[in-house]
């Protein structure tokens, strides 16, 4: 026991003071503080490299650019874990239901992404975006309810980004604003924003996590509830569909498969399923080697959609909540964007080549995601077999964490002004960085699946809102945001109004 409790200590690295059994989960876990909030602190006090313990994890946290990117990107076949909750369980497990894209590791997760990388392509993005487009000007028509009013604007970023992932991922056939039959399911998983107490149980006793999760399930407890409801409800959304597919092969029904070319994830992933899957998932991986099944199973097939539900809706939803303060209090950025759309789409909706040509916006974007790296606490790798990188031994099941925060806000990366809202230091492109001093979507092979998603829908809904409406501060919006969250940080609102532009 003392031998983990002083696990960095002896290897001379610093840290945080450890408790037995807790290690430092009682501070880290504390829900009056944002735990990405509480590396940077620590990051303060320790330097560029510290230790910590969650229960029995051990932790390395650091700023070190040049560590990171052997970790997340050249190593990544030794680092190809995550940090996860603990009540995930086995994710080495085939009957674990629970597995999808993000959660699997080695030649499991290889598979999945391999499967998952196309639906993100160009081509699939030019055909989902009149959806998006639509969804857009159904938000819009919302919003223009509400003109002129002071508004706390962010329930209509998370109606609009559910309401674009329903459409193109989960069967939904029109917008379904304020009555979507999934958002209140997945805004609970959000918005407990903290580890539960099953959580924290199994930090402490990573043995009792079968116990515990069939625990969780059976009383439907805490996040086992909405993850049940999710499931059921996504479960029946694939066996619907494969009804549907039967019969309409069956009777070669052209209409649906005409309708088959609206892009619909449920159908790419049905393509693929099989009911056996013959795979490996041993140690070491060899990302270079494996041969790829191109296969999903059952199971598969529903996890996959639950986490672009997951994954697609949330994050999407508060970037834009961010931008769209930092927006209300920048209007000088605001004129920029306008100045855009002016010249580049002033009397149509934008086309997908449109997009690319919006430079400014572009930059404004990833300068807000910057200053609110919102998906900070995913940046974290599980190290899979014992290794030395420049020096530092890092033993099998060390999970290695970027302090995004703490590098997003660095004076030495972004320059004295890196506190401010900033668009034009991601235009210059003479300015050369660090390939780690920008992590919104992590790095290496497991950066974020729907980036490019995530782009487009912004870029669509900021150009819709700004060729309409001026966005300005109310006597609510803060002069600082405060912050909450455990899975994604968060602003608790976003107080604006909307103002008509002409
Ligand atoms: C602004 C919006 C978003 C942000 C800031 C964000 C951020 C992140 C981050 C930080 C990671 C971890 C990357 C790493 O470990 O290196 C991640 C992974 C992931 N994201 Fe996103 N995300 C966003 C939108 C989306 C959307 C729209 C989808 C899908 C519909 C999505 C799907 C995923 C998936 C599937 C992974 C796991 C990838 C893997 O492990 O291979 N994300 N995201």
């Amino acid at each position: 026991m003392s031998k983990l409790k002083n696990y960095w200590k002896f290897r001379g690295i610093p840290g945080p003071p450890t408790t037995y059994i807790l290690g430092n989960l009682h501070e880290h876990l504390n829900i009056k503080r944002v735990n990405v909030l509480q590396l940077k602190d620590w990051t303060k006090k320790y330097g560029k490299l510290y230790g910590m313990l969650e229960g029995e994890r051990k932790m390395l946290i650091t700023t070190d650019l040049d560590l990171l990117y052997e970790v997340f990107v050249k190593k990544s076949d030794i680092f190809h874990g995550r940090r996860l909750t603990p009540l995930l369980g086995n994710v080495d497990d085939y009957s674990n239901f629970l597995v999808n894209v993000f959660n699997a590791r080695g030649n499991r997760w290889k598979r999945l992404r391999t499967l998952a990388n196309p639906i993100f392509n160009v081509v699939t993005l030019k055909t989902i975006l009149p959806t998006v487009q639509d969804s857009v000007n159904e938000c819009l028509k919302y919003i223009e309810e509400k003109e002129g009013k002071p508004i706390n604007a962010y329930p209509f970023f998370q109606e609009f980004t559910i309401d674009v992932i329903s459409r193109i991922a989960l069967g939904q056939t029109s917008s379904a604003y304020f009555n979507n039959e999934y958002l209140d399911i997945v805004r609970d998983v959000f918005e407990k924003r903290r580890e539960t107490f099953g959580e924290l149980l199994g930090f402490i006793f990573p043995f009792f996590v079968p116990i515990l999760k069939s625990v969780a399930f059976y009383f439907q407890l805490s996040t086992a509830k909405y993850f049940t409801k999710a499931y059921g409800k996504l479960n029946k959304a694939v066996r619907e569909r494969k009804m549907l597919r039967e019969s309409a092969s069956a009777l070669k029904d052209m209409e649906f498969l005409d309708e088959k070319q609206r892009i619909d994830f449920i159908d790419l992933f049905l393509d693929l399923e099989t009911s056996n899957i013959k795979e490996e998932n041993a140690q070491p991986f060899d990302k270079t080697k494996i041969k790829i099944e191109k296969k999903l199973s059952t199971y598969e097939v529903v996890a996959m959609c639950f986490v672009f539900l997951l994954a697609g809706y949330d994050t999407t939803a508060t970037s834009i909540g961010y931008f769209v303060y930092l927006l209300a209090k920048n209007p000088e950025a605001q004129k920029k964007i306008q100045e855009e759309i002016d010249s580049i789409c002033p009397n149509h909706e934008p086309t997908y080549e449109d997009l690319q040509k919006f430079k400014y916006l572009e930059a404004a974007i990833k300068e807000s995601l910057r200053l609110y790296p919102l998906a900070a606490r995913a940046a974290s790798r599980q190290c899979m077999e014992t290794t030395t990188i420049n020096g530092l031994k890092i033993e099998k099941d060390v999970y290695v964490t970027a302090d995004v925060f703490t590098i997003h806000y660095s004076k030495e990366i972004w320059g004295k002004d890196s506190e401010e809202f900033k668009p034009e230091r991601f235009l210059n492109i003479d300015e050369k960085r660090h390939p780690m001093s920008w992590l919104p979507f992590g790095a290496g092979p497991r950066i974020c699946l729907g980036m490019r998603l995530a782009y487009m829908e912004e870029k669509a809904f900021i150009i819709g809102l700004l060729k309409k409406f001026n966005i300005q501060k109310t006597a609510n919006t803060p002069e600082n945001l405060q912050l909450f969250g455990a899975l994604v940080v968060a602003p608790e609102s976003v107080d604006v109004k909307f103002v008509q532009r002409f």
